[in-house]
Formats: structure tokens, sequence, C-alpha cells
């Protein structure tokens, strides 16, 4: 079976090679087209991601696997037969399956613009999307489509005010080493609470507590990510961390009751609106998108809490009842791979080591390699140059008097800044490969 698997894959791979250099010596073609052909180094990074990437699953995936598919960009991912899937589906009544298929190409890509885009909603965003107001602010607004597609822009901007900042609060690269932590019952079989104390960051999720639980989770709070159930009861999670300075990061929409709990609580934690990219159905729940933002500021990022272990028996909490979860294999192997594309780290009760090493990962220069690979393959706006500002589909001027301050930064952020020339790009959400929108500075 395997044998038969890579002979196919073999010659796959060497009839699309020569299909490519059938199509590189091939007529001409327009510029804008051109930029988007692969050439056999584009070829040759995305095959040589796919095969560390398979060594790297089989290196740390504790009994995953990870196989080729029939072209550069799809890797299936295969739990060891004797998995029991435990979770169904509530609607179709369907136990999980044991193997996934992912697109790495489109992996590689989408989590590197992360790494450089904000992911804050602010003022300076909705004034630059063309048509901000009509299109875009109202959805950010419980009850938005109430509003009229914010005809009165002062009744909008006035739901929106206690959570919009002019320019974004936080740059790439502003925090150096971050955990991200879930909230699964695992956490309760290891003391990780001094380690997560040790890093730079800690982002935890909706309600989880700290109080009666920090030999496992630690005592740190410097943000954390609520969706809508959690964001309601606000002055309940701003509770929490006792300091009043964690930071509240909203995945849905503003709604007059948090509004309302800021002003007369008053709740003195910074609160805003996540603007993210979307990452389809593996990847909806709280803990990916702490982890897409955790990423998007942070040098590196560490992942406690989340089940990842083989022989689950139910999903659990820390500090809960059980409850019902989604999709935990799916889940599982979803992290196994941002894992070996050098995103994360993962720990937990079978990864206790404080410094396992990750064996098969992709170096800084092969990813970069892959990733302008993968945007040509993918048609990306932008792709597939080394360029920092090639994805900016719209480019917006900044008043200089509305510069965020670079001032108290880490050296890894104030180089990056250099890097993209001052630039904030924006993720253009729903549509990764769309391009971003990027302010830039006026000169
Ligand atoms: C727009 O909203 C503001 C703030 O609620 C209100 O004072 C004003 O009267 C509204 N304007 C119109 C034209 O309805
Ligand atoms: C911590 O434990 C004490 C004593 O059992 C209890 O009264 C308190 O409510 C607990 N706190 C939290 C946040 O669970
Ligand atoms: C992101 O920025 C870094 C420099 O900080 C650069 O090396 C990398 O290529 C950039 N990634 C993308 C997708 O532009």
């Amino acid at each position: 079976m395997k044998t038969t698997l890579q002979l196919c894959f073999l010659a796959a791979i060497s009839s699309s090679l020569v299909a490519i250099f059938i199509y590189i010596s091939g007529v001409s073609r327009s510029p804008a087209e051109a930029r988007f052909v692969l050439t056999e180094d584009d070829a040759s990074a995305l095959l040589s991601l796919q095969s560390g990437f398979r060594q790297c699953v089989k290196a740390n995936g504790l009994g995953l696997e990870a196989e080729s598919g029939s072209d550069y960009c799809r890797v299936t991912m295969r739990f060891p037969s004797d998995t029991v899937p435990k979770w169904k589906d509530p609607k179709t009544g369907e136990v999980e399956g044991l193997s996934f298929d992912f697109d790495l190409c489109e992996a590689v890509a989408a989590w590197e613009h992360v790494r450089n885009s904000t992911t804050v909603l602010t003022k300076e965003f909705i004034d630059s999307l063309p048509n901000g107001w009509e299109e875009y602010a109202w959805r950010r607004i419980n009850k938005g489509n109430l509003l009229n597609q914010c005809q009165n822009r002062t009744l909008c901007l006035e739901k929106l005010a206690l959570v919009l900042p002019e320019t974004p609060p936080y740059v790439p690269r502003q925090f150096g080493r971050c955990a991200v932590i879930g909230n699964s019952g695992d956490l309760l079989k290891t003391n990780f609470g001094a380690e997560i104390d040790g890093y730079d960051a800690v982002f935890r999720e909706n309600g989880a507590p700290i109080q009666n639980y920090t030999q496992y989770v630690g005592r740190k709070c410097t943000f954390r990510l609520l969706n809508r159930g959690s964001a309601k009861a606000l002055d309940k999670v701003a509770e929490l961390d006792g300091t009043g300075k964690e930071v509240l990061i909203v995945k849905t929409t503003i709604h007059d009751i948090m509004n309302k709990m800021i002003r007369e609580v008053p709740i003195s934690n910074p609160v805003y609106l996540m603007l993210g990219a979307s990452f389809g159905s593996a990847a909806k729940g709280t803990g990916l998108k702490a982890l897409e933002f955790a990423l998007s500021i942070c040098d590196s990022v560490d992942m406690y809490g989340f089940t990842v272990d083989p022989g689950y028996k139910e999903w659990t909490r820390y500090f809960s009842e059980s409850r019902q979860g989604h999709t935990p294999l799916h889940g599982r192997a979803y992290y196994q791979m941002m894992e070996c594309l050098g995103l994360i780290k993962i720990h937990s009760p079978m990864r206790t080591e404080f410094n396992r090493k990750v064996d098969w990962l992709p170096s800084q220069a092969a990813l970069s390699a892959a990733r302008m690979a993968s945007e040509k393959l993918l048609r990306w706006v932008g792709g597939g140059t080394s360029d920092p500002l090639s994805a900016c589909s719209i480019i917006k001027k900044r008043d200089k008097a509305k510069a965020p301050s670079m001032s108290g930064l880490r050296e890894a952020a104030i180089r990056h800044q250099k890097y993209v020339r001052g630039a904030t790009m924006y993720p253009l959400e729903h549509s990764p490969g769309h391009g971003m929108l990027c302010m830039i500075p006026e000169i």
C-alpha cells in the first residue's frame, strides 16, 4: 500500500516537473501571468517542505503520520488505526474520521502573513477601508443590521468608541516568548504553572480562572481572548486576573451590555475587537484565534492546555465539568501541522520537557521560499516576491501626527518596522490572498 502510494507520488512529481518545464519554456505570456509561473526552485521548495513535514510529523506527532497527496500542497494527516474517535457530529451523528486533508501551501502562506499583520480593529482601518463605515463597521456591532449601514456615523462611532483605538496598540514582534493557554483538563496532569509564568506574555481564553489553579496554569495574565458568551459577562471575566490590566480581546461584536459595563462597572482593562484571517473549518475556536493573535505580536508562541495527546477519554476542562467540544482529532492534527511549520511549540502531559526540540523543523529560509512559491501557486495578490509591501492591495498614507509610538519597543520589533518601512498591514477579512490594507507613513 505504502510503496504504491510512494510510486504514485514519484510519478506525480516527475510528470508535474515535466509539465512545469514545458510551461516555463512555452509561449511568452503577459508579465502579470508570468509572475505566477512556478520555477524549478519554487517546485523544489514545495517538495522539500512536504518531505520535511512528513518527517517532522513522524518524529513529533505521537503516532500521527502525514502522507503526501497528489500535488505539491496536499497532505493527509492520519491517526493510528487503533485510535477510537469519541466525538460525534451533533447534526449528522457521525463519529469523527481518522484522517484529515490539509493544504500545506495555503497554511504556510496564510500563517506567514499573520506574523506580519495587525489583528486589532482600529479606527484608521475602518476609515481607510473603501466603504468601511457603510459595509464593514456595522458588522462589528451587535444588532448592527438595525443601523442602516451606519447612516448615522456618529451613532456607530459611539457604539464602537470604547473598543476602537485610532492606531494599533501592538506591533509584530512586540513580545518575545509567548504562551497561549487553552482550557483542557489535561493541564491538571502536570505542574506547568511556574514555567508558564516565565513567558513574556501569557494569553488565556474566555472564563479560564487562575485563582486556585496557579500551580497548573500560572498567575501571569497579559491577554485574554473572548467569545460572544464571555464578552457578555465582561464584568466576571475582568475579575479573573485581579489587576485590571489584562487586555481583553473580543473576537465577535461589540454589544451594548459590554459598553455599559465598561462605563458603569467600571472596567479598567483595555478592551479591543479582533480583526483576523479566516482559516476555514479546521480553525474556528477561540484557541486558534488566540494563537493567531499571539503570532501577530510575538517572536515565538508556545501552547499549553490543548487536548493534543492520544487516548483522550472525553473533552474536559480544568475548571469545570466536561463540555461538549468540537472535532478534537481534527484540531489535534491541525495543531501538529502548525508545530511542524515552525509556528508553535506544543507542551502537554506527553511533551513535558521544557526544552524539547522539535525535530525536522524547516529553516526560516526554507519557509520563506515555500511561502513565496505557495503564493504563486495560489495566485495571491502580490504573490511570489520578497517585497514586504507586495501584498498591499490598498495603500493609504497615515498622518504623521497619528503614527503609533515606537519608543520602548524591543529591538526585534524595531527591526521588523524598518523592514516593512513603517507600514501597518491589516488583513482584509475572509479573503486570504486578496491582499491587505496597508497604512504607510507620510514622508
Ligand atoms: C445620530 O446619532 C446621534 C448619537 O446618538 C444623535 O445624537 C443624532 O441625533 C443622530 N442624528 C440623526 C440625524 O439621527
Ligand atoms: C477557590 O477556592 C475557594 C475555597 O475552596 C473557593 O471559596 C473559591 O470560590 C475558589 N475560587 C475560584 C475562583 O474558584
Ligand atoms: C515578515 O517579516 C519578516 C521580517 O521581519 C520577513 O522576513 C518575512 O519574509 C515577512 N513575511 C511576509 C509574508 O512578508
